[in-house]
């Protein structure tokens, strides 16, 4: 599924970088991954507009190419393009010391992404192993390429794309899903270590958006509710102005954002109940071994001295 029709770029590798200096943008440059189609094109578009300098990531360097002219052209802004495959541990160790060692970056799109819609039995390794190097590993390297900069600056937006499904599993989705919860508890950890700071991180949720990835994934588009898909404009524009809005968590389709606020209290809520020291007494543990009960007192002052981590509640 990763492979097709991208022979005539195999031998290329993140070494090979095509630099057309056109324009030294102020905002800076912003390093998009997956950027040859689906929501990192439109988020390339989209960060062209706004003047951001561009670094295109992905593996067709054709179509890489063939944007690039275009965005140097509608919005005169410095694109480069890196002809790279991120499961590939040498393409992405090469991004990501190109990326940590360039001044210009100060945002980051964790975009890049594989699927395959199947249960685990049907998947096979090489298409795990794809959803994991690409979806999780690539991911958190180049997070660690550039947020060890941002902090060191006090300045930098980092935006990782995860999905609604980074909550939620199906039986086709188990893989797809771990890797998306993944990037989800991931990415609400480096929010609460650059807390405080003005560095920006960004999780993005989407929904079903209308991408070549339900193609790839081998599940089209025509087999899904129609009602529940959303245009890849859409979903880039509703996530940039999530980031306009300060929201650290965007979920471009939700219309009640309180549904968040809920789920993530409650998360908050059930990890604080886990940290009791001791079994919970439906299992009976306690009273079969013998063990003393402690005194209620002593728990409660166990419970205080739990530390909450700093994420904002409300998730924005
Ligand atoms: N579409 C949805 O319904 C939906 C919903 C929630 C979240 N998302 C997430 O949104 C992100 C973008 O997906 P999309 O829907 O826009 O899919 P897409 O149209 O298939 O785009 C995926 C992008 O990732 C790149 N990519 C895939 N494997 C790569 C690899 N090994 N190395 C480098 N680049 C690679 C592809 O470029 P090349 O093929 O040229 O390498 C392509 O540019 C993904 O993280 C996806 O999980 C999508």
């Amino acid at each position: 599924m990763q492979t097709q029709d991208r022979e005539s770029v195999s031998d290329q590798t993140a070494n090979e970088l095509t630099v057309y200096e056109t324009h030294v943008s102020d905002r800076g440059t912003a390093v998009i991954t997956g950027a040859t189609g689906g929501i990192g094109m439109v988020y390339a578009d989209r960060l062209a507009n706004r003047g951001y300098g561009l670094i295109l990531i992905a593996r067709r360097g054709d179509r890489l190419n063939a944007i690039a002219k275009r965005l140097r052209a509608e919005h005169k802004v410095d694109v480069q393009i890196i002809v790279a495959d991120l499961s590939d541990a040498a393409d992405l160790k090469n991004v990501g010391e190109s990326i940590a060692s360039d001044p210009r970056v100060t945002m980051l799109v964790n975009n890049a992404g594989t699927a395959k819609a199947s249960p685990l039995a049907q998947t096979g390794n090489a298409a795990l192993d794809a959803m994991i190097d690409v979806n999780v590993r690539a991911l958190s390297h180049l997070s660690l390429a550039v947020l060890p900069r941002f902090q060191e600056r006090n300045q930098g937006v980092l935006i990782n794309i995860g999905s609604v499904l980074s909550f939620h599993s199906l039986p086709i989705s188990s893989v797809y899903s771990g890797t998306k919860g993944y990037i989800m508890n991931f990415t609400r950890g480096l929010q609460d270590e650059v807390a405080g700071s003005r560095v920006i991180v960004q999780l993005v949720l989407p929904a079903t958006t209308e991408t070549d990835m339900w193609e790839l994934a081998g599940l089209p588009l025509s087999k899904l509710d129609q009602g529940s898909i959303m245009s890849t404009e859409e979903c880039v524009d509703a996530a940039l102005a999530g980031l306009d809005q300060a929201e650290t968590v965007t979920l471009p389709s939700v219309e009640d954002l309180q549904l968040w606020d809920n789920y993530d209290a409650a998360r908050m809520r059930l990890f604080a109940a886990s940290q009791i020291g001791r079994s919970a007494s439906r299992y009976q543990v306690v009273k079969q071994r013998g063990i003393k009960v402690a005194s209620p007192g002593r728990l409660e002052s166990k419970r205080n001295n739990i530390r909450i981590p700093p994420s904002d509640p409300t998730g924005r």
